[in-house]
């Protein structure tokens, strides 16, 4: 069976392709719009496509609409309820559901030659877990935790993986959401809702959670894997910041017990769902999956042996999980995910002639990994453009900004670069096989969705990524799956003695990741990088910004 999976609602528009059970293409539009999360959560934009992820699938499988055996779009207007009657304060709700029920029909017009009797509503819950689920390896049978702001009438869905079967729990209804509380919070402390909830998790570590008590009386457990979270007054708990106000140690505080409130009720859930299925996998997906202190509170103290969280956790997966389950539902066996580079590449002859068209001066070296590590050990910042992009919102070695993780000042360097928050962290990379030496936390951690302690006799080794309660964000590096990502590890440890290399994502403030090569050298000329590894090429800032002839320099 070709499925397409479409998440178009809410936000974060994606698209995936699953052949016969197998992910072969998933992709968000904000890669190809170059508008961060494609669009702003709001109802009157909730008819907008993935128009360009959706036509990129089709073309990288070289399947035409017509050949498509079904579309899943992820959100099920006949599950919904109108917003007042959820307790929900959103007068232009409607217009969701309208659009959702105009979906098929718009899908027509965006992808010529569909037929409209194809597409499938498939409740938004059930799609966020097929994309946990059914994408985890070694999970035939598996607990799934969906932990979302809202679906159609629920925030959250407890369920039960069982081969090619996905039993639903225990829902939580409307207006109740954990994920809504954090993004109300997210909006009271200055940030942009759906989408800084991950600064407010940052500034979390630098407070205290001493307002605990009175979150509890708003934001608790209710015993039967459901939960009571709405009605938080905000502004009695500390005053509301501006966009471009300082923080001050009040935010930093609410955050923190924001923070703690959400993971002792989150703990609670899991432990009522262990007690359901008594599975030894638990896997996570939805918006607040992201959350990757939470998720490793879940691990370190819950009651599953292995959590396994989807890199696209938030709403963009539903459109592979959307996919999977309509796949599943046919007949066809779920292969599970390898990694997250499902993006869109380029040939290494095709990058050569993006970068001749752009007249930009490059070398071919022997070995770009070398040439990287290299670079990185005499403190050199470089941009990593190589094979797919990523699906989801971390950089995980294929669109990456790298950097020495020796030198303290490279924290603040990189946020200087990326113009971000200086209180925010970044993360290091590490070949799997050091991990536990440097890191305790759950490994594998392939995804960045875990926060480990740094090992104290490193801390001063790696400065730039210990983040100020003495933790890092890592990605382990696979030497089979990533081998050019761990060839420049191993380089860079025979250079420095650090097995460790720091990673952000490759992008500028508020615009999205980069994705394709022109991305690449309009980012790369627009910040201080020394080094574009573009592919098996190599561009130096120092050759970009020379005239052709006397090598005089005219920018640097
Ligand atoms: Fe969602």
């Amino acid at each position: 069976m070709r499925i397409l999976g479409i998440n178009a609602l809410f936000h974060d528009p994606a698209a995936a392709l699953v052949i016969d059970g197998r992910t072969v293409a998933a992709a968000e539009e904000e890669r190809f719009s170059r508008r961060k999360h494609g669009k702003r959560p709001l109802p009157f934009s909730a008819w907008e496509l993935p128009e360009q992820a959706a036509a990129w699938c089709l073309k990288r499988a070289g399947l035409r609409p017509q050949d498509l055996d079904a579309v899943a779009y992820s959100f099920d207007p006949a599950l919904a309820r109108p917003a007042d009657a959820m307790g929900l304060d959103d007068p232009w709700d409607h217009l969701r559901l309208t659009y959702a029920r105009e979906a098929p029909n718009f899908l027509r017009t965006a992808l010529p030659g569909l037929d409209p009797e194809t597409v499938r509503f498939v409740p938004h819950h059930m799609a966020h877990a097929a994309s946990g689920a059914y994408a985890a390896p070694d999970a035939d049978s598996c607990s799934v935790l969906v932990l979302d702001g809202r679906g159609e009438r629920a925030s959250h869905l407890a369920a039960r993986r069982v081969g090619g079967r996905l039993e639903p729990l225990r829902a939580q209804d409307l207006p109740h959401s954990l994920g809504l509380v954090y993004e109300e919070l997210t909006e009271h402390l200055g940030f942009l809702r759906s989408s800084d909830e991950f600064k407010v998790m940052a500034l979390a570590s630098h407070g205290t959670p001493r307002m605990l008590p009175e979150l509890r009386r708003h934001v608790y457990p209710t015993g039967d894997g459901g939960f009571h979270a709405a009605g938080v007054p905000w502004a009695e708990l500390c005053a509301p910041r501006g966009p471009d106000e300082p923080w001050t140690q009040d935010h930093a505080d609410v955050a923190a017990s924001a923070q703690a409130v959400l993971e002792e009720t989150l703990l609670d859930l899991v432990r009522w769902l262990h007690g359901r299925t008594h599975d030894t996998v638990l896997t996570l997906a939805g918006g607040v999956a992201l959350n990757c202190v939470a998720n490793s509170r879940i691990a370190r103290e819950g009651p599953f042996s292995r959590v396994w969280v989807q890199p696209a956790a938030g709403d963009a997966g539903t459109a592979l999980g959307g996919a999977l389950l309509v796949s599943a539902g046919a007949g066809d066996a779920p292969e599970p995910m390898t990694g997250a580079d499902l993006g869109r590449d380029w040939s290494d002859a095709e990058l050569g002639a993006w970068l001749k068209t752009a007249a930009v001066p490059c070398e071919k070296p022997e070995d770009i990994a070398v040439t990287v590590a290299r670079t990185l050990a005499d403190n050199g910042i470089v941009a990593w453009f190589q094979g797919r992009s990523e699906y989801g919102p971390r950089a995980l070695g294929h669109r990456s900004l790298l950097a020495h993780p020796g030198h303290a000042g490279n924290l603040e360097r990189l946020n200087d670069v990326k113009g971000r928050e200086q209180f925010r962290p970044v993360a290091p990379m590490v070949l799997a096989d050091r991990a536990a030496e440097i890191f305790d936390g759950p490994l594998p951690s392939p995804y960045m969705l875990f926060v480990h302690d740094v090992a104290p006799a490193w801390r001063d080794r790696v400065p730039a990524v210990v983040h100020v309660d003495g933790t890092a964000r890592i990605q382990t590096v696979d030497p089979e799956r990533q081998p050019l990502l761990a060839r420049m590890l191993r380089e860079f440890e025979r250079l420095t003695g650090l097995p460790v290399v720091v990673n952000t994502s490759l992008n500028t403030a508020g615009r999205p990741m980069v994705d394709d090569p022109r991305d690449a050298l309009e980012c790369f000329g627009s910040s201080p990088v020394d080094l574009l590894a573009i592919g098996p090429y190599a561009v130096r800032r120092g050759a970009l910004f020379r005239t052709g002839d006397g090598g005089e320099e005219v920018a640097r």
